[in-house]
């Protein structure tokens, strides 16, 4: 396949496993992600939803390279990439980003805002130092804060505006992919529509490729081209969003249809 027309990213037979949790440990390995190729293409939003547990987290870790996977390749734009190793999958990681489900959670409480969105501004892309001022109050303005919450620790930001700085840290590394695990599950509903208006207005403005994995119907279904159904590690039902939510082949993805609606009405 010549390299314009592959996938931006793809997971080739992913697979990974991982011990059972609890007391005694051991036991039968669990296969949180079972043999599963999935690609996005250039410039579309892939969502990928599924019941809690169905291993949508590990894929998007795998796909990223925040996880190693036991089995399979990720290739980038057509070129394979070795996950299994560390050098491989920091390729990756500087090439998508990603961006966490609890925003909370996701920043160093002791460090400034502007010091972690200016992070990978001299890890990964080496800036002089009075680039990277300008370019964090740059950055912080794209998604809708104020050049001066650089100076802010993340205790004074609430969440709506946290998950806005961790876009704006993935946005920072420059990537043309970005992988976004359940950004607006712990947001309130009109915060939500905030942050996905934001994604929507940042994917036109940067043509970005966007990974995003929800078990929210309606939040997919607002944002995304393509969807992606996964059930216990495995892909069992793929197309483009519009097609398998009207009309889904699935009992069990008609299951999470009525579980939205149930939840909306
Ligand atoms: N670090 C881990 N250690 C052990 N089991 C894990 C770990 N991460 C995920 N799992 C298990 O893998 C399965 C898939 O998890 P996950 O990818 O987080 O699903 P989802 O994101 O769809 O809720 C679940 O059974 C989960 O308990
Ligand atoms: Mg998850």
């Amino acid at each position: 396949m010549a390299a314009s027309d592959a996938p931006a990213l793809e997971a080739r037979g992913l697979t990974k496993r991982f011990g059972r949790r609890g007391l005694f440990g051991g036991g039968a390995p669990v296969t949180a992600v079972d043999r599963v190729t999935l690609g996005v293409s250039r410039g579309e939003t892939l969502g990928i939803v599924g019941e809690s547990g169905s291993g949508k987290s590990t894929i998007a870790r795998m796909m990223v390279g925040l996880l190693a996977p036991d089995e399979g390749e990720v290739a980038l734009a057509g070129a394979e990439i070795d996950v299994r190793s560390h050098k491989g999958r920091k390729v990756l990681r500087h090439r998508v980003q990603f961006v966490f489900q609890d925003p909370a959670g996701a920043f160093n409480p002791r460090r400034t805002i502007g010091e972690a969105i200016e992070a990978p501004l001299i890890g990964l892309l080496g800036r002089p130092r009075a680039e990277r001022r300008e370019r964090v109050a740059e950055l912080l303005e794209q998604v809708g804060l104020r050049p001066d919450h650089a100076a802010r620790f993340p205790h004074a930001f609430s969440g709506g505006q946290l998950q806005r700085v961790g876009i704006a840290r993935a946005l920072a590394a420059e990537p043309g992919i970005v992988a976004l695990d359940e950004p607006v599950s712990a947001l309130d509903v009109s915060v939500q529509a905030q942050i996905l208006a934001l994604l929507r207005k940042l994917r036109e403005e940067r043509g970005l490729t966007m990974i995003f994995v929800s078990h929210d119907l309606a939040v997919v279904e607002a944002l995304c081209d393509r969807v992606a159904v996964m059930r216990r590690g495995r892909i069992i039902e793929e197309g483009p969003c519009r097609e398998v939510l009207s009309k889904p082949c699935e009992g069990y993805t008609r299951a999470l249809l009525d579980a939205a609606r149930g939840v909306a009405a």
